[in-house]
């Protein structure tokens, strides 16, 4: 039997390249050497005010994007997370199981209710266990992400290293898969700061929607380090940050990006990016066209009734193994 994969993003904002390098593409490549399930987590996205218009057609549109990444309906699961109510209800249970002082630690709560003091949403506080429930309903053994979600695994695995000490085996121990390239896209305007979909500074990310002009315009912005040579060099991020995106674009090897460029400035090279990056994007863009509304809509009902499947069997043992009676 095929082992699983599961990942999912956000139906908010706009997906950068970012998103893109660090996450989509890896789900891609990994579709076919596992039975994949890839969700669009909009009760993840509720953790903040949501207009609700925007949330349903961003929700749509992420559907979208997946299909467009290359994500395969007739081969992987696509779904949304609200159409299998499992996700919600074993959330519930680790709420149980999880402990204050493990989620006080995640860094992602602490950067998110800076400033906010005892006004910070329950829903962001206890947002990791969810994801722990979108994995650990599938048994997933594997799971594609960026750098920033490696916390929220580990905190899973230990969630459900608990469970199943206490009540028996059940869950799989997930692992990680962060590519050793490509997991942390820094933003254009503050190389020290991930590339993010919430940047009050849109110049900041490249979105993978966005047109040529915008393309070049951001990139033409984008802040470099002082010195001249387009090198990779961790102690000079923003050149480092935007070498390494012409390197996963291009898929050419570091050395050979590095000698395209030797000798030939900054201003050269921002030329090059921007047009690397466009060519990149385009076929993405143009499939991203070809679905029609009505087609994403199938093919999420019956990605879900898929999900459903897998996951309503997981949580009755659960349930089982508790004493609940489902
Ligand atoms: P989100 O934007 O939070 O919905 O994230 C969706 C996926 O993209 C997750 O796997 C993130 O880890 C990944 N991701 C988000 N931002 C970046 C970034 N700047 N570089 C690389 N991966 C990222
Ligand atoms: N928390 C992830 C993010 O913000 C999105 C996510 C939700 C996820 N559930 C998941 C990623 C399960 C991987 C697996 O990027």
């Amino acid at each position: 039997m095929k082992k699983r994969i599961f990942s999912g993003a956000q139906p908010t904002g706009n997906l950068h390249i970012g998103n893109y390098l660090g996450a989509l593409k890896n789900w891609v490549a990994l579709q076919k050497d596992y039975e994949s399930f890839f969700c669009i987590v909009n009760l993840h996205a509720i953790t903040v005010p949501q207009n609700p218009e925007v949330l349903r057609r961003k929700t749509l549109e992420l559907a979208r994007i997946y299909l467009a990444s290359g994500i395969d309906p007739t081969h992987s699961v696509i779904f949304v997370q609200s159409d299998v109510p499992e996700h919600a209800e074993l959330a519930w249970v680790l709420c149980c199981i999880a402990r204050m002082g493990e989620l006080e630690r995640m860094t992602q709560f602490k950067d998110k209710s800076k400033g906010k003091g005892e006004n910070v949403g329950t829903g962001i506080f206890v947002y990791p266990l969810l994801m722990a429930s979108d994995i650990l309903l599938y048994k997933t053994h594997l799971v594609p992400v960026g750098q920033d979600q490696k916390q929220h695994l580990e905190l899973t695995r230990d969630l459900a290293e608990r469970f199943n000490r206490d009540y028996g085996e059940t869950f799989v121990i997930p692992e990680p898969y962060i590519p050793p390239v490509g997991s942390k896209i820094q933003s254009l305007q503050n190389p020290t700061k991930k590339m993010s979909k919430s940047d009050e500074d849109a110049n900041g990310a490249i979105f993978l929607l966005d047109d040529a002009d915008s393309i070049r315009k951001k990139i033409k912005k984008a802040v470099t380090d002082s010195g001249m040579e387009v090198k990779f060099d961790e102690s000079r991020p923003a050149i480092n940050n935007l070498l390494t995106i012409y390197r996963l674009v291009t898929n050419l090897p570091p050395e050979e990006c590095e000698a395209r460029f030797a000798g030939k400035g900054y201003g050269y090279f921002k030329t090059e990016l921007a047009e690397a990056i466009i060519e990149f994007l385009k076929p993405f863009q143009q499939r991203a066209k070809s679905f029609k509304d009505e087609e994403i809509v199938e093919i999420l009902k019956s990605g879900a009734e898929k999900a459903r499947e897998i996951a309503s069997q997981t949580l009755k043992e659960v349930y089982d193994k508790m004493g609940i009676n489902r």
